[in-house]
This record gives structure tokens, sequence and C-alpha cells, in this order.
């Protein structure tokens, strides 16, 4: 006969959290969000340490170069969607993987011969000010000279003439070589004055700009997430079908971590899937997932996951629920498999963690999730509405929204991820729809965190761990869910000062 879990599946906006003591060293500044990304024996160090608990979610809407890099500037990791040919995916992990902090590939390039009015046509579709004059017009051509808006005016000058007539050549212009650091480089932007400085290869092949103001910009990011060679971490999502090919090619990229994705992680497809990856690439830190219970979290983890992604059925796009009948609420998930990893802590010595995925529609869904046990949270709609995640920005009536869509929707149609029995999809598990438009995630993240910073430490904690294992949590009522949001009448404008 059927079992039936007597505990009813709960969601986080079911819970609040009591404030704890705070104690006089307790501040938002002292509080540390380091967090472990992978499996480590106790007492010991995990191999990747997050700088701030934060991953976001392996889709097409969310997880692209340009949103890793952002991501992992302020300290946390993207894992790169698979749903692409294992080339491309490949290719985007070198994307971040070759991008250096301050050194800019240039992406306004012109020919000498190329006229003004080009020139101009150029700079106002990037929206820079700044030209290399290269032999091809490619950003790694031959450097022959810099052109900037200050060289010549649309009245003033011939928009017919050629841009090697206004531009500042080479043989007059400080350069540097390739292999310069960014303190040198800084250096002698402000030594010798310069607003830009090219760095060039052995052959005069124009390699990066260093540009005066960005100085302030890279002094923005003091958690970056790097490798041992300063360069930005990245994940990557893979499945179960050409883990064989991928994982070699993610590998030779310079992939930092792996997560196996699946809407249902609790197979012996991935358990061998697993096994090969640990046997034949043990040393990079492989998630898998997901699962919803304590049962399939052991599974994983004896099959030699590094960590565990939480959820089924929670995410914002997600309609698996309504498609199969399949899922548990977040919370009473996350609680659940957080007691399966101490148990197997206490049973094994290590600690594999665990990752809450999906469902985090409000900033302090962040801080229940991390009270009730996650290391870590990934979230896709948070991060597909910033400006670096891919979808279109899109005007509507009540403002900007930008796309976000499933991986079980028709758009994105990621059979890997949905075991429908082929390499069909058969019927949608996710939507294709819209999320507010929420501008830089530069800013938008920095909130988020404050909020969660704030909200630790009114629990009397500075570090994750003690945050978790002292956290109280109450549940709520309908009616006291009614008293938590404000009761008048808002005004539309702030009140002036009389
Ligand atoms: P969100 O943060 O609530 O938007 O949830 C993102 C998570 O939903 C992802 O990390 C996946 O685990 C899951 N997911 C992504 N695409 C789909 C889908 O099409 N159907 C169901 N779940 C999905």
């Amino acid at each position: 006969m059927a079992q039936i879990i007597a505990e009813v599946s709960r969601t986080f906006n079911e819970f609040l959290l009591l404030p704890n003591r705070t104690r006089t060293d307790c501040s938002p500044a002292t509080v540390d969000l380091r967090t472990p990304l992978s499996r480590h024996r106790v007492g010991e160090r995990a191999a990747i340490e997050l700088h701030a608990p934060f991953t976001s979610a392996i889709m097409q809407a969310v997880s692209s170069p340009e949103l890793a890099i952002a991501l992992a500037r302020n300290g946390g990791l993207s894992f790169l969607h698979h749903n692409q040919p294992i080339e491309d995916q490949a290719a985007a992990v070198r994307q971040v993987k070759h991008f250096k902090a301050g050194f800019v590939t240039s992406d306004t390039n012109v020919r000498p011969e190329d006229t003004l009015g080009h020139l101009l046509g150029v700079m106002r579709r990037t929206g820079h000010s700044t030209a290399a004059v290269t032999h091809d017009g490619t950003a790694t051509g031959r450097l022959l000279g810099l052109v900037t808006s200050r060289d010549f005016h649309p009245q003033r000058h011939d928009l017919a003439g050629s841009v090697a007539g206004r531009m500042t050549p080479v043989a007059d212009l400080p350069h540097a070589p390739a292999d310069t650091t960014l303190s040198e480089a800084n250096a002698r932007l402000w030594d010798e004055r310069l607003d830009c400085l090219p760095l060039l290869d052995a052959r005069g092949h124009l390699q990066h700009l260093v540009f005066r103001s960005d100085y302030s910009d890279n002094k923005r990011f003091p958690h970056q997430l790097v490798d041992p060679a300063k360069r930005l971490r990245v994940g990557a999502g893979i499945n179960t079908h050409d883990y064989r090919e991928r994982v070699p090619a993610l590998l030779e990229a310079g992939v930092d971590a792996l997560c196996f994705d699946s809407s249902d992680g609790y197979s012996d497809w991935q358990a061998e899937a697993l096994a090969w990856v640990k046997e034949n690439h043990p040393d990079v830190p492989t998630g898998g997932g997901n699962v919803v219970d304590g049962e399939a979290f052991a599974f994983l983890a004896e099959a030699g996951a590094d960590f565990v992604k939480v959820g089924v059925g929670g995410g914002s796009i997600c309609i698996t629920r309504d498609q199969k009948g399949i899922g548990r609420g977040q919370a009473s998930a996350v609680l659940d498999v957080a007691a399966a990893r101490d148990a197997f802590l206490e049973r094994t010595g290590e600690y594999v963690p665990i990752c809450s995925d999906g469902g985090l529609v409000h900033d302090y869904h962040v801080a229940l999730a991390l009270a009730m046990g996650a290391d870590f949270v990934m979230m896709g709609r948070y991060f597909a509405r910033f400006d670096q995640a891919p979808g279109a920005k899109v005007p509507t009536r009540e403002g900007f929204v930008k796309e976000y869509w499933g991986e079980g929707s028709n758009r994105a149609r990621n059979w890997q991820r949905y075991g429908q029995g082929g390499q069909e999809m058969v019927f949608e598990e996710g939507v294709d729809g819209y999320v507010p438009y929420a501008g830089d995630l530069n800013e938008g993240l920095a909130v988020t965190t404050a909020k969660l910073r704030t909200t630790m430490v009114s629990c009397g904690s500075t570090t994750l761990p003690v945050f978790r294992s002292t956290a109280r949590l109450t549940l709520v009522s309908d009616q006291s869910f009614e008293e938590s949001h404000a009761n008048v009448i808002l005004r539309d404008t702030p009140a002036t000062l009389a």
C-alpha cells in the first residue's frame, strides 16, 4: 500500500525567523557569507568555497557568460547551461575564464581607410568613445592607432575623410606588452596621465585596452570568486546522455565545477554518470540532483555527488506538479535533505553541501532557505531579471520586463533534463513568460546581500553555519501572514517635509 507522509508539504512563505540575541560584535559588516560548494571531510576546507551563497540556474534564459562573469565578480557561481552543442558550451566556459577584470577586449574597431562617418556610426552603436584602428578592423588586428571622440567633431570635420587622418598613430601612443599586470597598467595610466593604455603582443596585435575610468570599478568587487590563477570561476550543467564527451571538453576549456541537471535526480542513470565522472575526473567538484527527500540525498551522496541540489516543482516557470503530480514544498524538501546531510556527516565524516534550487521569489526566501539548512541557493527567476541575463528586455504599459522561459518549455525543449522516454519532449514541464526588469545585477545583488546580512545579524549570527544551527523558525497562520504586510493606503509619492 502507498505510504502517506504525515507531515504537510510546506513552502517558504509559511515560515518566519525569530530574532535571536544580537551581541555587540555582530554587525552586517562582520557577516561572513563564505560557504562550501563541495564535499569535504570534517575539519577540512572544501576545494571550492563560494564567497556568497548564490548560484545561477542551469538555464538558457539565465546562465550566459555575461551573467556568469557578473555573478563571479560578486562572489557567486553560474552553471552555464548544457542545452547547446558541446563546443558552444565549452566556448562559453572559455569566455568566462578569459575575462580579465580591467582588461577590455575592444568592441569599437575600425580600419584606417574607414570614413569618420562610419566611425561615428560604430561609436553610436557601442556607446563607446575610444576606437582602436587596426589593419583589419578587428579587436585583435595589428594596432595602427587610436581615435577618440575628442579627435574629431561631426560639424567641424568632413565625415567623408578617413579615420587615418584624425587618429593618433601607434608610434606616438604609449602602449605596453600583453603580459602587463593590472596594477602595472594602472600605474602607467596615472603616472603618464593617460586615459587608455593598449596592450600589444609581440607582433603588435592588439590584445586588450585598460581604461583609467575602470580603475575604481575594479576596486568594487572585493569578494570575486577566482581560481588560483586569478581567473573567474565558472560551473557548467551536464546531463546523463553525453557526459562522456561533454565533461572532457568542458574540463579542457577550464570549467571549475559541474552539476548534473535533471528534474529528477533519484535515478540509476545519474548514479552511473556520477560514478563515471568521479572515476575519470575525481578532482572536479560535481553536483547531482534534483531531489526532495533524505533518501534520495543519501543515494546521490553515496554515488559520489560533491553537492546535491534540492527542489522539484517549485520553480517559478515550472508546471511539473500540474503535469505529473510530482514534487514537494521547497521548505519541507530543504529541511528533510538538510537532516539527511547532517546524518551522512555523522555516519561518514564527510560533509556534502546542499543547494536550495527554485521557488525563491522574495529576497527573504534566501535567508529562510539558508536558515533551514541550505549551504547555498540556486535562482533562475531572480537572475533572469537583470541586464546581464540573455532574455530580451521588452517594454510594456507597466514598465520593462525581461523574457524568462523554463528548460521544459517548448521554447527550450531541453529533453535531456526531462526523462520522458526518448529524444523528444512529449509534453511541456515549463512555461515561457516574462519577469519584471530589475536593472544591473551588481546593484540588485547588493540589496539582496544587504538584507541577508541584516537578517543574520537579527538572528545573532555572523556565519552561515551558525545561522542555520541557531535559527528558530515559526509557522505562520493565514491571519499572521496578512499582518506581515503594510495595512495602510500607500501614498503614490513620498511625503514632502513642510
Ligand atoms: P526559479 O528560481 O524559481 O525561477 O527556479 C529555477 C529552477 O527551476 C531551475 O534551477 C530548475 O531547477 C527549475 N527549472 C528550470 N526550467 C524548468 C522547467 O521548465 N520546468 C520545471 N522546472 C524548471
